[in-house]
């Protein structure tokens, strides 16, 4: 039977992997500045994260969530430790865009309205509510333009509370910084302006820390960078290590009841304890705070390369926007410098989402070969 054909794919076969390396099956070694994606955080294959899971396997791997499941409470307690959000409550599920469809289908209960609100270039998912709320009518089925969802710029109130003022909006969804859409970030005033004309029109505020979240922007979640209290936060990615884990955190204001949201699968035995072991791993190697300085060395790199127009991005959620289309120089740093990066919606931006525990010495290769390849090609 062939695959459905939906990706278009490199010529690289990863058969093992080890903390910032990729390894293919004829053993050439590729340093991974992509993380799969944003998901590896603690590194592929860390040794405690495989071990919680092969004890876990041991023990019990899954349950009905109509039984008590206590590693769920006890994720819900490192989370709440990690973020200092404690007065949340936790809800699993198994992966980003679920996540998304919870905290949007939530809201809407929640506030009892229907319309979404959320920005130019946003990327929150491929399911219904999630990919109605996505910029970007390619991805968009005729079935998904039933949803209500209006788009609108970053950085424009005015715009904002004319949308919010028609009464009708349930939820305000946004990116701290923007993931596929290439690392642009709303500015403070907006921040804080959209939280405020959210309690005035009872819409809620869902922060999408899909991507961002976890540790690899520096500050636990990507919105703290603000002090503002979102009504629902979005996770996954970097959650689980990959093992596949999602969740949204719920500002204590909106009450749970019974069959309000519901999963077979969210929140089981083996995807619990391989996000604790993250969890565990980042705050025993300090991994969060590290980011910052592994930003500030990236940036100070980059900053020499010519070619380069713009540096984007937070921690370890960065971007590089150069003069040209990037995609034939991510195809060259694969092949020749065994070096894996993202792309975006941005066609001149690299994305930089390497697992957490990258080191300076890994940016420094990295920086050698851009320099190595502007020198041949790009001149
Ligand atoms: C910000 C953001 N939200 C949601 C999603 C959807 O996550 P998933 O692919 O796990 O469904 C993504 C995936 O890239 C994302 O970057």
């Amino acid at each position: 039977m062939n695959l459905f054909d939906v990706y278009p794919l490199y010529e690289v076969k990863p058969s093992s992997a080890k903390d910032v390396y990729v390894y293919d099956n004829q053993g050439t070694k590729y340093l991974d500045l992509y993380g799969g994606h944003a998901v590896i955080s603690i590194g592929h294959s860390h040794p405690h994260y495989i071990k919680q899971i092969k004890d876990q396997l041991d023990q019990i791997a899954f349950y009905s969530n109509a039984i008590q499941n206590p590693l769920q409470k006890r994720l819900a307690d490192a989370i709440g430790e990690h973020s200092s959000l404690d007065n949340y409550e936790l809800f699993l599920c198994n992966s980003g865009a679920e996540a998304i469809e919870n905290a949007l289908k939530l809201a809407s209960f929640h506030t009892q309205k229907r319309r979404i609100v959320a920005f130019k270039n946003s990327f929150h998912g491929r399911t219904s509510a999630a990919v109605a709320a996505t910029d970007n009518a390619k991805i968009t089925a005729p079935l998904n333009e039933q949803q209500a969802v209006t788009f609108l710029p970053f950085n424009d109130l005015i715009a904002l509370e004319v949308e919010l003022a028609k009464g009708d909006v349930c939820a305000v969804i946004f990116e701290a910084i923007q993931g596929v859409g290439g690392l642009d970030e709303p500015n403070e005033k907006f921040v804080y302006g959209m939280e405020k004309l959210c309690e005035k029109y009872h819409s809620s505020l869902v922060a999408d820390e899909v991507q961002s979240g976890f540790g690899r922007s520096g500050t636990f979640f990507a919105f703290q960078k603000f002090k503002i209290n979102p009504d629902i936060i979005t996770m996954a990615k970097g959650m689980g290590n990959g093992f596949p884990i999602g969740g949204i955190l719920v500002n204590p204001k909106i009450n749970a009841t019974h069959g309000l949201l519901g999963t077979t699968f969210g929140g089981n035995h083996l995807a619990c304890r391989a996000s604790l072991a993250v969890l565990d791993i980042i705050k025993k190697d300090n991994l969060q705070e590290k980011t910052k300085s592994l930003e500030k060395y990236f940036k100070n790199k980059a900053s020499s390369i010519k070619k380069i127009k713009k540096i984007k991005g937070r921690g370890l959620m960065l971007g590089l926007e150069f003069d040209f289309e990037v995609s034939s120089l991510r195809k060259k740093l694969i092949y020749d410098y065994k070096i894996f990066t993202g792309g975006s919606s941005n066609k001149n931006l690299i994305r930089i989402l390497p697992p957490l525990t990258i080191q300076e010495k890994h940016f420094e290769y990295f920086f050698k070969s851009l320099e190595k390849e502007m020198e041949k090609n790009y001149n």
